[in-house]
């Protein structure tokens, strides 16, 4: 264990050396986007994947297809990481593999569920293995961590990796205060608000509608439901709520808009707020949860129902993101002159309904 930590340590240091030149010599408060599309789709039992559209073979000269273990999708992970635009290592002492991209670290060992980001631990569902003298690794912890949306589709049994462009990091001013405002069901979305608002030392306002959504209410499963009815009847989406104005609302000139996704949009007890308010002067910057959609055009769709506001790309959260993936996206957004500037590629996937 010793031993995993000191490699890693060793090359978080020489990584974070190189940053804070870089991060010394920048100005800008703001980083232009990318804006470089990547996806890559593989799927289970086939030894093909397909980059951008053109076709690779996932471990080269091996024919080794992805596998489910557990419930997760383990890989061979040389080309895909390579594709992706990292690097792989390999620490045979500590059958250790260390992963790296854009100044991150993963550190996976062999029949360890111990995984470390940088210096984060955490618990994986089920450890990587040999199978057939290949190290199978689990690609949606990698891919997430490395802040790309991973989508599964059980029907073809494929996975999507994906990152779109990137936005600018918000800079507030120095009097400014960032809201955190959401709009949650079932309590995924208000776990991940709270995050926020703690990363980012921001109040929250929760929107709640006049009448909740009972469980029955979000049975989209039961063609009687509720929430069935409102989708099919998109003028019947205007939910009342128990209160749409923030308290000092002219002080914030950051707010973090959340909601969970519905049929591969904002959940609309949102949009009552966001037509009646003015977002002038104000950068908005929507985040959603979702089982598996990514945030899709719901960012878009709210910012033409606001007509008003500076509206950011936004960042979509599995319903189940841990505290550290979201508190370090917040922090990154709401920076502040003490820590480093750094720019977070934020995803915009294709909707995928998973209904
Ligand atoms: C009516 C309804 C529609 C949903 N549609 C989608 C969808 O299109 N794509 C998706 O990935 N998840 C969908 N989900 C799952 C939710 O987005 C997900 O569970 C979310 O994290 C719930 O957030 P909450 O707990 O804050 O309400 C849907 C859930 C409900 C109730």
């Amino acid at each position: 264990m010793k031993k995993i930590l000191s490699v890693l340590m060793m090359l978080v240091f020489a990584m974070s050396m190189m940053t804070s030149c870089s991060a010394a010599e920048s100005k800008v408060t703001t980083t232009s986007a990318s804006a470089e599309e990547f996806v890559l789709t593989m799927q289970i039992g086939n030894p093909m994947m397909k980059v951008n559209g053109t076709e690779a073979e996932i471990d080269p000269g091996r024919g080794i297809a992805p596998i489910v273990q557990g419930g997760r999708t383990l890989v061979p992970i040389r080309a895909i990481i390579e594709a992706m635009g990292g690097t792989v290592n390999w620490d045979e002492e500590t059958q250790t593999a260390l992963l790296e991209y854009n100044s991150d670290i993963i550190a996976l060992t062999i029949v360890s569920t111990t995984a470390y980001l940088n210096d984060k631990v955490n618990t994986l569902d089920v450890a990587p293995v040999v199978i057939n003298d290949r190290t199978m690794l689990p690609i949606r912890f990698i891919a997430e961590s490395f802040k790309f949306d991973v989508d599964w589709i059980e029907e073809t049994q494929t996975v999507t990796i994906k990152k779109m462009g990137s936005v600018p990091t918000v800079q507030p001013s120095e009097n400014g205060k960032a809201l955190v405002v959401y709009y949650s069901a079932s309590g995924s979305t208000e776990r991940v608000a709270n995050y926020i608002a703690s990363a980012a030392n921001a109040d929250i306002f929760e929107l709640e509608p006049v009448k909740p959504y009972t469980d029955a209410d979000l049975n989209w499963t039961d063609q009687n439901s509720r929430v069935v009815y409102e989708h099919e009847h998109e003028d019947e989406r205007i939910v009342e709520l128990e209160s749409i104005n923030v308290p000092n609302w002219d002080s914030y000139d950051t707010v973090f808009i959340g909601y969970p996704i519905w049929w591969g949009i904002a959940a609309w007890p949102v949009d009552n707020f966001v037509k009646s308010n003015d977002f002038t002067g104000k950068t908005v910057i929507p985040f959603c949860t979702s089982a598996s959609s990514g945030l899709g055009e719901s960012g878009r769709l709210l910012e033409e129902m606001a007509g008003t506001g500076n509206w950011q790309e936004g960042m979509r959260f599995r319903s189940g993101a841990p505290e550290s993936d979201v508190s370090a996206w917040a922090k990154s957004i709401v920076g502040n002159t003490n820590s480093r500037i750094r720019q977070y590629e934020l995803t915009n996937p294709a909707i995928i309904l998973i209904i």
